[in-house]
């Protein structure tokens, strides 16, 4: 898995996932409702974002961009006045690429319960250069045994998003040149 704390064509030391997990919190406003009254999917992916990008950042130690979300899924509605935490840390780690894991968390304004997880999702950050270009980024080191299940996780997540791309670039492929267009 990451027997080695130092990438080795790079020089890069590894970093422990503790070293960049991060959590940002914010309480939902009224600006932030849809028609039903409860908070908009699309405010809730922004914080996913920017959590995960800040995790991404820090990780990498410089400026990464989202290359993709996938399984963003949302559990149970967030209400105005809810404290929601958005909960990221570095699963895996490519060559210049991160996958990052978040989980959204909410406090209901009105109920002392726990926090109720409300949210998930899977992001895939690239590391950039000031041209924007792709950069090496350090290997993740999973520290307890729930870091390293994610670890594996993400690597069957990345084996299948590959697998699928590489379906849909040859369908394409074959489309074109069988002369069909579209
Ligand atoms: C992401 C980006 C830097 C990739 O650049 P590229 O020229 O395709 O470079 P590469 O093919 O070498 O990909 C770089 C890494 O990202 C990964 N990657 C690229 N596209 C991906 C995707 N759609 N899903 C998952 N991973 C992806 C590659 O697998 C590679 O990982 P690795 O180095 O760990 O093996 C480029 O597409 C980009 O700048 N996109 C816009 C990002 C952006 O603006 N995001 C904000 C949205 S407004």
């Amino acid at each position: 898995m990451t027997d080695q704390a130092v990438r080795p064509e790079t020089d890069i030391p590894g970093k422990p996932t503790s070293a960049s997990r991060t959590t940002l919190s914010h309480i939902m406003s009224g600006s932030d409702t849809n028609l039903l009254g409860t908070v908009h999917g699309g405010v809730i992916m922004k914080l996913v974002d920017d959590a995960a990008g800040a995790v991404a950042g820090r990780h990498s130690g410089g400026p990464a961009v989202t290359a993709s979300m996938d399984e963003m899924v949302f559990l149970e509605p967030v209400r105005v006045g809810d404290l929601v935490h958005v909960k990221a840390q570095v699963n895996w780690t490519g060559r210049s690429s991160m996958e990052v894991g978040v989980r959204v968390l909410a406090e209901r304004w009105n109920e002392s319960t726990p926090a109720q997880q409300v949210g998930s999702a899977y992001l895939v950050f690239a590391a950039v250069d000031a041209e924007g270009r792709p950069r090496p980024v350090p290997t993740v080191i999973p520290e307890t045994e729930r870091d390293k299940r994610r670890y594996q996780e993400a690597q069957i997540r990345r084996t299948h998003r590959l697998a699928r791309r590489r379906a849909i670039m040859e369908l394409r492929e074959k489309r074109a040149a069988d002369g069909i267009d579209d």
